[in-house]
């Protein structure tokens, strides 16, 4: 595509996507300087080599569907194990919505359906793993954390310690229930680093579970493992062995 853009300028839509806006942060603006000795020195300015505009794009298709796909597996799976639970969440919808359409703008009423997600994505966590590099040494109660040393968060185990949750492993949405999230919830990460998607991600997910739901119901089957076991070190959180379900209309 960058080489398509570069050759045919006719089709050349200025900032009009993602792609477009990195290859021309990649293009050279600087102007030429004289120093204190009255010599002229180029101005350099860092831009965007091909290679990482290539690993951006990567990056924004992991970080951005294969996230929200592993969240949608998850969610499916919690809806078929908790049938009371899928049936407030379609009544909500029902209730709520109607026949709309839903949108940027409705889908912020369905209170119990984003229960549903923060609960499902503190059981299940993506990115069940984060990672910070220590910036400058210090020291928090006692331990050192020497600069450039990389530390891990492990998201999943904060997520089920019952010091922070109440009865941890099991799925409750009604936990966040007027209940502002904190740094206990770490589905997103925290911080200035935190996921620039989640509000994309929240109505991705919204708006296909809102159509979903309307459409089928997920039941349990035989094959369908009651407790989730997962795969070794995986990129994003996996499980071992598929998910089975039984999917049937709602009509
Ligand atoms: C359910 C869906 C998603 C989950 C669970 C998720 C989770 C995360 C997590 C845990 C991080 C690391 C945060 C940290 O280290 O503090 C992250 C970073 C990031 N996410 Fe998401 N994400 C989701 C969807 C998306 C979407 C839809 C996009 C883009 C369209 C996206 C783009 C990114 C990017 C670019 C980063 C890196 C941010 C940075 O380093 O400054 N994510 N995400």
């Amino acid at each position: 595509m960058m080489k398509q853009r570069r050759n045919d300028k006719t089709h050349h839509q200025e900032g009009t996507d993602f792609l477009q806006m990195m290859m021309d942060a990649s293009i050279e603006e600087g102007k030429d300087n004289n120093n204190d000795d009255g010599q002229t020195v180029k101005h350099s300015v860092r831009h965007l080599s091909t290679d990482e505009i290539v690993a951006q794009c990567i990056l924004f298709f992991v970080a951005g569907y294969e996230t929200t796909g592993t969240a949608l597996t998850f969610i499916s799976y919690n809806l078929a194990m908790n049938p009371d639970v899928q049936e407030k969440a379609y009544g909500e919808i029902k209730e709520i919505l109607g026949n709309e359409e839903p949108n940027y703008d409705n889908i912020g009423k369905l209170k119990y359906l984003d229960n549903v997600i923060s609960e499902t994505l503190r059981l299940y966590p993506p990115g069940y793993v984060l990672d910070r590099c220590v910036s400058e040494t210090t020291q928090i109660k006692g331990l050192t954390f020497s600069k450039g040393q990389t530390i891990l968060i492990p998201v999943m185990a904060i997520h089920r310690n019952p010091q922070l949750y109440d009865d941890p492993d099991s799925f409750k949405p009604e936990r966040f229930e007027d209940q502002d999230k904190t740094i206990a919830f770490q589905s997103f990460g925290f911080g200035p680093r935190a996921c620039i998607g989640m509000r994309l991600a929240l109505v991705e997910l919204k708006v296909a579970l809102v159509n979903v739901l309307r459409a089928v119901k997920f039941d349990r089957t035989p094959d369908t493992p009651e407790v989730l076991t997962f795969a070794q070190n995986p990129n994003f959180l996996q499980t071992d062995k598929d998910i089975i379900l039984k999917v049937s209309p709602r009509c």
